[in-house]
């Protein structure tokens, strides 16, 4: 086996093509950007890579807010065309039935048929190149409460989340493993070997986010809490 080194490039995969929302709930706009990523949780801050040509880069820079809105196989075809269409030249939520729906805490739109929406304010815009960053911090999110259970918790599974790589789209695939399985699998063969008579139970992979963190009460979940906002 070889590997062949190529010139810089951006091949980096899969990535969401999010729904970036921007304008205002009168006169909405979107346009998809795959260049768009998580930076800090505490604050939390996220940013967007814009081209200056786009449309979607005034509205944004004049606001200060948009909103990044995560993509479904359900919108799969709203995403290429929010892609590839300037709100210059037309309405992409009537083109594409999509409901701009107010947000919590900015006026730039949120879009009602994504499961999860983030309400982002720039913080800075800086230009690298042929794009602006614009670096936010996300102020609000609005989760669709059919992805929430009886019990309070998010089953993003249930989405259809889309990924985009190499100029494709693509659902995701089988899951197969959750957040530290790996660390719990070995902790259970240790107390598997240490205490063969006692049952351990092999579900691991369910962890639940409210289930017992206290490592007493249960050893083989995860000791540092985990909350909603910040995973790692
Ligand atoms: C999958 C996909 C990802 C894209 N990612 C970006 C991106 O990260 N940044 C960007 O400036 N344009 C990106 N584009 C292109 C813009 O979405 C496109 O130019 C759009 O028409 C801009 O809309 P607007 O003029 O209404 O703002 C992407 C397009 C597609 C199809």
């Amino acid at each position: 086996m070889a590997k062949i080194t190529w010139k810089p490039g951006t091949l980096l995969a899969p990535v969401p093509p999010a729904l970036i929302s921007c304008g205002t709930l009168e006169k909405p706009n979107v346009m998809t950007a795959a260049w768009t990523g998580i930076i800090s949780s505490d604050p939390v801050i996220t940013y967007v890579s814009v081209r200056p040509s786009r449309f979607s880069h005034g509205l944004i820079k004049e606001s200060g807010e948009f909103v990044i809105n995560l993509p479904t196989a359900a919108l799969v075809t709203a995403v290429d065309y929010c892609g590839v269409k300037s709100g210059k030249d037309i309405d992409k939520f009537k083109e594409m039935k999509l409901t701009a729906g107010a947000s919590a805490k900015i006026s730039a739109p949120q879009i009602m048929e994504s499961p999860i929406s983030l309400e982002c304010k720039v913080k800075s815009i800086t230009n690298y190149g042929t794009h602006d960053m614009f670096l936010a911090e996300v102020v609000a999110v609005n989760v669709d409460d059919r992805y929430i259970d009886e019990k309070g918790k998010l089953c993003l599974e249930k989405a259809g989340l889309l990924a985009f790589a190499h100029a494709h789209y693509y659902t995701l695939g089988k899951c197969l493993g959750n957040f530290g399985f790996s660390v719990n699998k070995a902790r259970l063969k240790k107390l598997k070997n240490a205490a063969p008579s006692k049952k351990v139970k092999t579900t691991e992979a369910k962890t639940s986010f409210k289930t017992s963190r206290n490592p007493k009460k249960n050893p083989l979940k995860p000791t540092k809490p985990l909350d909603r906002g910040a995973l790692f």
